[in-house]
């Protein structure tokens, strides 16, 4: 392969302690999240692991790091300002992209406060791209030979739904953005946090228009898409024109132990290139054996089509 591209991918960092939580912000939604989180998941996502990770990701050079969202608990605005500042940590907002989860719009804006504001640099489009409507998503990031496509999944939700959306709008805009990177021969990778095909989740925690979205792949390509939100190892694939595309899913980087059928903390490294005019992918995965903070190789696959 010639010209490799390392692309990290992260996701679900679940940035404790849960700050920032006034009366004015307290909703059933938010009551029952923090009771949650008290119960169990405060046990598990572990911010030094996050830390840890980061720097385990950021030792290996990456051209660019990718963070599919949930880095946030309750979609509060102190929990926004500590996920910028880890952000911060990863690096250049240029070489960061985020897209956000369903807990970093959880339960509506309070006042002014969206992590869309506090995380804006690593959501925006490259200058050299200009998309057809002024939209926020999906925004559009070239690296070299790469496109990021970042989409956003997150809506508000009542209590006990975990559930994304997309809208038509912005599907559309997806398709056109991948109609034009393809044909301009970029390396198209998108990113999502909810899992974006039908069956991936059950329904309360799935992406609602996912058909809609996996017609869209289907029709116009992509190279790779990346996705959060299950907090477990996924690949699937879609095909368009005999190519397939990889659909993968990575656990939470910052989970200290494993939890229901979750595994501990673990990352991503992608290189990415070209040989002989096909793109081939590798993926490192790198984390957590045991609760030694010691972290190692986990694994190695090239993603091929079966
Ligand atoms: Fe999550
Ligand atoms: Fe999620």
């Amino acid at each position: 392969m010639t010209d490799t591209f390392t692309l990290v991918h992260m996701s679900d960092i679940h940035l404790g302690p849960i700050t920032g939580f006034h009366a004015r912000h307290w909703n059933t939604k938010r009551a029952l999240g923090l009771l949650n989180w008290h119960r169990g998941r405060r046990h598990v996502h572990r911010a030094q692991l996050a830390d840890l990770i980061a720097a385990d990701a950021l030792a290996h050079n990456p051209d660019h790091i990718a963070v599919t969202g949930d880095l946030a608990n309750l979609g509060l605005p102190g929990e926004f300002a500590v996920a910028r500042e880890w952000l911060d940590t990863l690096g250049d907002p240029q070489r960061v992209s985020v897209v956000p989860g369903n807990h970093d719009i959880y339960s509506g804006r309070i006042g002014s406060a969206s992590c869309l504001d506090s995380w804006a640099p690593f959501m925006r489009n490259s200058e050299s791209w200009k998309a057809d409507e002024p939209v926020r998503f999906p925004y559009v990031r070239i690296q070299g030979p790469i496109a990021l496509i970042g989409l956003n999944s997150a809506v508000p939700t009542p209590p006990f739904v975990a559930a994304g959306r997309l809208g038509d709008a912005q599907i559309a805009q997806l398709a056109a953005a991948l109609e034009r990177l393809g044909e301009a021969n970029f390396i198209r990778v998108v990113l999502i946090h909810h899992p974006p095909l039908p069956g991936q989740a059950p329904p309360r925690r799935a992406l609602q228009d996912a058909g809609k979205l996996a017609d869209v792949l289907d029709r116009y390509g992509a190279e790779l898409v990346l996705h959060g939100h299950n907090h477990r190892e996924m690949l699937s694939w879609r095909t368009h024109s005999g190519r397939g595309i990889p659909v993968l899913g990575v656990a939470s980087a910052s989970a200290a132990r494993s939890h229901k059928d979750e595994p501990m903390g673990r990352y991503y490294l992608l290189r990415i290139g070209r040989e002989d005019g096909v793109v081939r992918i590798q993926c490192e995965t790198r984390g957590f054996a045991a609760g030694d903070g010691q972290i190692v190789k986990l694994g190695q696959r090239e993603l091929v089509m079966p």
